[in-house]
């Protein structure tokens, strides 16, 4: 097994600062020390790798290095009494795909406490559909189930609408009866949202606010906010009473410029999702929701397959906010 060779991305440092990355091999031996190895069937592309894919030190530090926060695929070792060979499993977050080897290799090696069983109504194909985005969008829906926010409270807002975390949050609130309104910088993709479950879609102009002053009126019983930086201080703005805001993302910053007032005048709840480091449990409770309340009708609507391969495109595309839903990485020939 140590002398298995795989196919896998390498980005490599060629010069200071000048990265390039091609389709190579690697062995087994080659991979970190864990647990469990993992025959790779399928990862996604998140923002988050395709920074990794261009040399981006916030996130992977060392290099040469293969990509990919995300694996889905079949047990080929385990020293793990509770994960077996032949399991099929799925891993996403930790390290992976940061320092540790990712899901843009056919192999993986990990502790057996990063792996999840497919959870049942999934196959393996499906939960990459998911993968980061649909596992971040989950836990961002349970702070505003989990809070208490009734589905007739008012209008529930997804910025980045049209990204990975922002379709999946569209689809999952709109599947749990939620009035959802969808912020987007796409005006093409209005249709598109609409075909999720979003009831309206707005521009993104019309939700910034670059005013001075600290409060709107209050508009949103709840909102996912996948974008960060001034988009949030609006969003905040103008959530209403008792509103719960679950941040977790920063595409457009991660500076946030806000004052007090929504929270002490509003009782505003102000909620941070981390999928990477999400504990057992909850990480176990939002994978159940997404095998069985929220299973999305609309999964191959919202996504592009691509071979590992292919993925260059893919990568600039998404580094440009030019990507609409998921990109499903096949690691299978
Ligand atoms: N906290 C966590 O655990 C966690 C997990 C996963 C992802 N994230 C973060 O969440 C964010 C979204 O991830 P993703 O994988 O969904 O990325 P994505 O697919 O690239 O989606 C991001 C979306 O944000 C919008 N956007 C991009 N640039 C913007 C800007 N300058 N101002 C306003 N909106 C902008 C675009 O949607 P529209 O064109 O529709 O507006 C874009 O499609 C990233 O920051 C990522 O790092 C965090």
């Amino acid at each position: 097994m140590q002398n298995r060779s795989f196919k896998a991305m390498i980005v490599e440092e060629k010069e200071e600062k000048n990265f390039t990355r091609r389709i190579g091999e690697k062995s087994v031996e080659e991979l970190p020390p864990g647990d469990v190895l993992i025959e790779v069937a399928y990862s996604s592309l998140n923002y988050k790798d395709a920074l990794s894919c261009i040399g981006n030190r916030g996130v992977t530090r060392r290099y040469p290095h293969t990509p990919g926060i995300d694996a889905a695929g079949v047990v080929a070792h385990s020293d793990a009494p509770e994960v077996r060979e032949g399991d099929e499993v799925l891993v996403t977050g930790y390290d992976l795909g940061m320092n540790t080897s990712g899901g843009f290799g056919r192999m993986i090696r990990v502790p057996a406490d990063w792996v999840v069983p497919l959870p049942e109504g999934l196959t393996l194909r499906e939960s990459m559909i998911y993968g980061t985005a649909g596992f971040t969008a989950a836990l961002c829906v349970l702070h505003i189930t989990d809070q208490g926010v009734e589905k007739d409270s008012g209008d529930v807002l997804v910025t980045g609408a049209t990204g990975g975390v922002g379709s999946m949050a569209t689809s999952m609130l709109a599947r749990s009866g939620y009035r959802v309104a969808a912020v987007s910088g796409k005006s093409d993709r209005e249709a598109f949202l609409k075909r999720l479950g979003a009831a309206e879609v707005i521009a993104r102009e019309e939700v910034m606010d670059e005013s001075a002053k600290p409060l709107l009126k209050g508009r949103w019983a709840a909102a996912v906010d996948t974008v960060g930086g001034d988009m949030l201080a609006s969003v905040l703005k103008a959530a209403a009473l008792h509103a719960v805001v679950s941040a977790c993302g920063n595409v457009a910053g991660f500076q946030l410029n806000t004052t007090v007032f929504p929270f002490i005048l509003r009782g505003v709840r102000l909620m941070g999702a981390d999928s990477a480091n999400c504990p057992r449990k909850l990480r176990l409770r939002a994978w159940e929701k997404i095998a069985t309340d929220w299973k999305l009708p609309h999964l191959e609507e919202m996504t592009t397959e691509a071979a590992l391969e292919d993925l260059d495109p893919f990568i600039d595309d998404i580094l440009q906010a030019k990507i609409s839903g998921r990109t499903l990485v096949r690691l299978t020939d």
